[in-house]
């Protein structure tokens, strides 16, 4: 039996036993009751009765143990021209320096605390405040509109927001605080406090109710030391595309996440502490949650915050002058980044002008890696890519090959091998398990591994019903896909209404509530097709009311403008067409897997319970004169 298999058999078989151990390497206040509470299956809780704090985890123990003078945070920012190290200590005076403020503030444990803001060192300091506290943070991307954001407060309820006066996204400048300004006006639940960290390229004014700048708070602020916490007390809530308007609020514990976490950086990874690790993703999105703050700090490493992107800032050599210029071991990014990269510079000749010996492995995740992706990846940088493939729910991998553990072979496009902790199968609609090489529903066994949702914040019936209720003792990922007859899993996508651009997980279903609102618009269905660089973008088929006469270049223009002000610009729409009716079944089901199909030039099934064949024929027309599916 190879390393892979007994590791993956304990953490299946005796999965207390597994991550007991793994818990030996968190520092506890009190050490759990019982590893894993399963008394009220599916909400089953690890390291129940433990307390810890995970700011303490990530910071304070490591200036303990000797780790005070190591960079913790190198801040790399193209867009200013900015770069900052922060070493643990300094971390350390930063984060309870800013916790005291909070607290003086008002902010107490088990409230909450929305965060926008842009790639700044400040933001890692936020969130990690209000871990010290046992305040449960909320980070909101800042490519998501005001509107977007209001739903949130409504939801999360923050006591305060914490902001940055402004970001730069490429080449333009961001204001943040007219942004915040409307949410809170669009919200119902009004925050008590704004604390603005004011950039100097962008002065916010400070003139509502509750108004305060971060650089005023903090001067007389006492430092505040860590609150002991119950390892099932929530860390954050971080919300997520579910299939409509209303986002998922993705609850992680503080136990199990700081367990898991840190168990991958050496499992996953294969990276020591010490070593530089740097994940190009946002901290508004889980990737930027566990690889860019928790995991990396939690286990010693220097994490790197890059305020840029991979191409234009200045140019598609940005990430390999990074790489080269901070001595990066290991890399993790979505596959769009390099698909940009290529597009720009298709023979590494950037490259060339760096020296990556430090360098020794690209991890990719967010949307499948292609093939090609892979293989352009692989043969310019000559190191290991490993594709693994996660959720916002999960935290953590789920499928990886575990390079700590033991390396498989590469098959491109697939993640490879299931994630010890997670017992993967893959099922049927009726819940009957498959064979090899059968795609179905990919699930997971329950009990989940520790960092994985505890419920979903103020919702417990939905995260039943989301997740557990169609295959009942099964976590249902809502990704299709099959495993092959040597173990690796190849994920072939959602087969909900969630697609993924960019590596941006959105709503198709929250994109249509708002294309619904226009006064012209009778039904619409908005559905993912191909994108050569962002992997998939929306269309929107609408069908106009009764009677209605419109300039339908002006409607589509309005429809792009609905969904950049309602839910962002990162949704990327841009294409509409009108027509005539939409494809339904016999009960009146939209068919947007079909059209998809269609679209993509996938082979498809005329669905059996279908009311009108000819309409599907009519939207084929349509969308071939729209030019899908692309060559
Ligand atoms: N704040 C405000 N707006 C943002 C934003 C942010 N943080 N991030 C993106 N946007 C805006 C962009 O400015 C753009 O607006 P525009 O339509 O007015 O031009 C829109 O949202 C779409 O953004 P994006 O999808 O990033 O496209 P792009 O054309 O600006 O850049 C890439 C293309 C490939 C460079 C970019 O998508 C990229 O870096 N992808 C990698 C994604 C990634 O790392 N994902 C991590 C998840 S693990
Ligand atoms: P998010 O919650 O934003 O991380 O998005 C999760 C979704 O992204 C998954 O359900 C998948 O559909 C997709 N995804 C993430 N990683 C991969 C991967 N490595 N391969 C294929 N799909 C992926």
């Amino acid at each position: 039996m190879g390393v892979y298999e007994e590791t993956f058999n304990k953490s299946i078989d005796n999965p207390e036993e597994f991550w007991a151990e793994a818990a030996e390497s968190i520092d506890w206040y009190k050490k759990w009751d019982s590893v894993l509470d399963r008394s009220n299956p599916p909400f089953y809780r690890w390291f129940r009765g433990g307390e810890m704090n995970t700011c303490y985890n990530a910071v304070d123990r490591h200036v303990e143990k000797g780790r005070g003078d190591q960079t913790a945070i190198i801040y790399d920012s193209p867009v200013t021209d900015t770069i900052r190290k922060i070493s643990y200590r300094e971390l350390l005076d930063q984060v309870s320096t800013f916790a005291g403020a909070l607290q003086a503030q008002g902010a107490v444990k088990g409230d909450t605390v929305i965060i926008y803001m842009p790639m700044i060192p400040e933001a890692l300091v936020a969130m990690l405040a209000c871990a010290r506290l046992g305040v449960i943070h909320s980070v909101v991307f800042g490519g998501f509109a005001a509107n977007e954001l209001a739903i949130r407060i409504d939801h999360a309820r923050p006591k305060m927001i914490i902001c940055a006066s402004g970001a730069i996204e490429g080449k333009k400048q961001l204001a943040y605080k007219p942004l915040i300004e409307s949410a809170i006006e669009q919200s119902d639940h009004k925050p008590e406090k704004t604390i603005v960290f004011q950039r100097e390229f962008i002065q916010s004014e400070l003139t509502q109710e509750g108004d305060l700048s971060w650089q005023e708070i903090i001067k007389d602020a006492e430092p505040a030391d860590c609150v002991p916490v119950a390892a099932t007390d929530p860390l954050y809530i971080l919300y997520t595309s579910g299939t409509t308007g209303m986002p998922k609020g993705v609850m992680r514990d503080n136990g199990g996440h700081a367990v898991a976490l840190h168990w991958s950086m050496k499992n996953i990874y294969n990276v020591e502490p010490g070593d530089v690790y740097w994940a190009a993703s946002d901290v508004g999105w889980v990737v930027g949650h566990s690889y860019i703050v928790y995991a990396p700090l939690l286990y010693g490493c220097t994490t790197i915050v890059y305020e840029g992107k991979p191409i234009g800032t200045p140019d598609a050599g940005a990430f390999w002058r990074v790489i080269s210029e901070h001595k990066v071991k290991v890399m993790f990014t979505a596959p769009t980044a390099f698909r940009a990269i290529k597009k720009e510079d298709p023979d590494g000749v950037l490259l060339k002008k760096y020296d990556l010996s430090n360098y020794k492995t690209l991890f990719l995740a967010g949307e499948r890696l292609d093939p090609d992706t892979y293989h352009w990846a692989r043969k310019l940088l000559n190191v290991p890519v490993i594709d693994h493939w996660w959720q916002t729910e999960t935290a953590w991998s789920i499928v990886a090959n575990p390079m700590g553990i033991e390396q498989f072979p590469v098959k491109p496009g697939s993640p490879t091998m299931p994630v010890p902790g997670y017992d993967v199968k893959i099922l049927d609609d009726e819940g009957n398990e498959l064979g090899p090489n059968q795609e179905g529903n990919i699930v997971v066994k329950l009990p989940l591994p520790p960092g994985t949702l505890a419920t979903l914040w103020r919702n417990d019936e939905r995260f039943v019903s989301s997740y557990m209720s169609a295959f009942p003792g099964y976590y249902e990922t809502s990704d299709g896909g099959y495993i092959d007859e040597d173990g690796y899993v190849f994920v072939m996508g959602r087969i909900d209404d969630v697609i993924n651009i960019a590596g941006h997980r959105l709503s198709t279903g929250a994109m249509e509530e708002v294309i619904a609102t226009h006064q012209h618009v009778a039904e619409c269905a908005v559905f993912g097709t191909s994108d050569s660089l962002k992997g998939q973008k929306p269309l929107g088929l609408v069908v106009l009311k009764a009677g209605v006469e419109c300039d339908e270049e002006e409607l589509k223009t309005e429809l792009v403008q609905m969904i950049r002000s309602q839910i962002g610009p990162i949704a990327c729409y841009r294409e509409t067409a009108v027509v005539s009716r939409l494809p339904k079944t016999r009960s009146g089901k939209i068919l947007r897997g079909t059209m998809r199909s269609i679209a993509v030039g996938q082979e498809y099934r005329m669905p059996s319970t279908i009311d009108d064949p000819v309409c599907l024929e009519e939207i084929t027309d349509d969308l071939k004169k729209m030019g899908y599916p692309e060559k």
